[in-house]
């Protein structure tokens, strides 16, 4: 999908934090803009910049350069309480956000929203797919229905009232059918006497859906976020027809993709590379490069299918040696060892044109590396292809290729030359087998803390 265009899309090659903000970080030194195009604030980015931690889960990786215009793309869904409460923390920590702008045709999470994400997942049971709760799905939801409610709507509250009034009747009444639901399970599950309390919380009106309070809430934030709400896919346009380089920012990664994915098990936007357009409002031909994140293992957080997963001595040296915590939830990322059939897939879907390969330091001290390089299903059948089927993909089983390890500390390294043998043969073998060169690889959580394979040719 490359063309000649000025843009380059970032995204991740597994199933999310493989450290894409770090990476966004160090490719926004040489770009102009850099725009998120898809998910909302179901992200995290860590940034370590002179030795200070920043937690961003809506606004975009390269506000820390006070010179770059940061831009929240139509294709984000924004909570614009959690957008406001970053805005202010960094604020606080003397960060200048002049620079920020907001699509004026994204969508909002509302609070019913929030409160079907988790509705809906406490119904699904066993079944739940571990969403980060924060209301991702119901807002797509809705914009796909046209119900949604659009950051430009804040901005006139006479319209912002008729379109909450027609998106909450719906709600309500879902989430009252939830609520019955859950009290009849409970009451044949024998659990009586909470029945009767649970009644009274149902028949209530909950004050979060209260119409005319929402209203207030929100146009207030629209007061707030006025002056950064802007025609960004314009500001896209200016920045690529002067041939600057613009950052398309993707969030969650490829195998969390709702149409190329593991689904059910996958968030609701469209992480992938061709989405970047969409959500930014860009052509294909804008895009010059898509660069691939991966980490030197897997992980993933939530349920779903996860080829690679080691519950074992050496998933744990994972967990702990690579700090696998969720951004967002704190949950324990499931880890495992590197997917190739997987990673595959996803320089093909993506049109990747290079790979970022992350802590590599954290594999130092297994050995051998085991590397995934095609599945065996439960009737013997051998797939070197990223299985289309659901239900193969839940019980293949990996094949591996098993590669000499390291046990030196890499966090010094600098240069290719630096790394050990069986460090640089393991990389040869991910972009041998993944068809795509390796251009970035990180050591070390501190922003300086990588290795530019061919140097950093002030990037691309
Ligand atoms: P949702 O995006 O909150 O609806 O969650 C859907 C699935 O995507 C769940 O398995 C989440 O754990 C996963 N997910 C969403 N955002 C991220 C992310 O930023 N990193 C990793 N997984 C994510």
């Amino acid at each position: 999908m490359s063309g000649s265009g000025s843009g380059v899309v970032i995204v991740g090659a597994q199933w999310g934090d493989e450290g894409k903000g770090k990476v966004v970080d160090l490719l926004a030194e040489q770009a102009h803009a850099v725009v998120r195009f898809q998910g909302g604030n179901n992200a995290g980015h860590t940034i370590v910049r002179d030795g200070e931690e920043f937690k961003f889960h809506l606004i975009p990786s390269g506000i820390l350069y006070p010179d770059k215009l940061c831009m929240i793309g139509n294709g984000v869904v924004l909570d614009p309480r959690i957008l406001l409460g970053e805005i202010d923390g960094l604020k606080r920590r003397g960060v200048d956000v002049g620079n920020l702008r907001i699509s004026a045709n994204a969508h909002l999470i509302m609070p019913y929203h929030v409160l079907l994400d988790t509705a809906g997942e406490v119904k699904l049971g066993k079944l739940s797919i571990g969403t980060t709760r924060r209301g991702i799905g119901p807002c797509y939801a809705d914009k796909a229905l046209r119900l949604g409610i659009r950051v430009q709507d804040l901005l006139d509250e006479k319209i912002l009232r008729k379109k909450i009034m027609a998106a909450l009747e719906p709600k309500q009444q879902a989430l009252r059918e939830l609520s019955v639901q859950r009290r009849k399970l409970r009451k044949e599950a024998g659990e009586g006497s909470r029945e009767g309390a649970d009644h009274s919380i149902a028949e209530a009106p909950d004050p979060r859906l209260d119409l005319h309070a929402m209203t207030e809430e929100f146009a207030a934030y629209g007061h707030r976020l006025e002056p950064h709400i802007a025609d960004t896919a314009k500001l896209c346009w200016e920045e690529l027809d002067n041939g600057r380089r613009v950052i398309f920012e993707g969030a969650q990664a490829t195998l969390l993709d709702l149409d190329h994915g593991t689904y059910p098990f996958v968030t609701s936007s469209n992480p992938i590379a061709g989405a970047a357009t969409v959500g930014a409002g860009v052509g294909p031909s804008d895009i010059g490069e898509v660069w691939g994140v991966a980490k030197a293992y897997a992980t993933r957080v939530g349920a779903g299918p996860f080829p690679t997963e080691l519950e074992d001595a050496t998933g744990r040296h994972m967990l702990e040696r690579g700090h696998e915590y969720g951004t967002t939830t704190g949950r324990e990322r499931r880890c495992g060892w590197m997917d190739l059939v997987a990673l595959r897939y996803a320089v093909r879907l993506n049109g990747m044109t290079a790979l970022t390969i992350t802590k590599l330091d954290v594999l130092s001290g297994l050995d051998p590396l085991r590397v995934a390089v095609r599945y065996r299903s439960r009737e013997g059948a051998i797939f070197d292809e990223f299985p289309y089927h659901q239900s193969i993909l839940h019980s293949a089983e990996p094949e591996y290729e098993d590669l000499p390890g390291f046990d030196t500390d890499l966090s010094e390294c600098r240069s290719e030359a630096e790394l050990p043998a069986e460090a640089r043969a393991y990389l040869d073998f991910v972009a041998e087998f993944a068809g795509v060169p390796i251009r970035l690889v990180g050591v070390g959580p501190g922003r300086d803390e990588v290795v530019w394979i061919g140097g950093n040719p002030g990037v691309l």
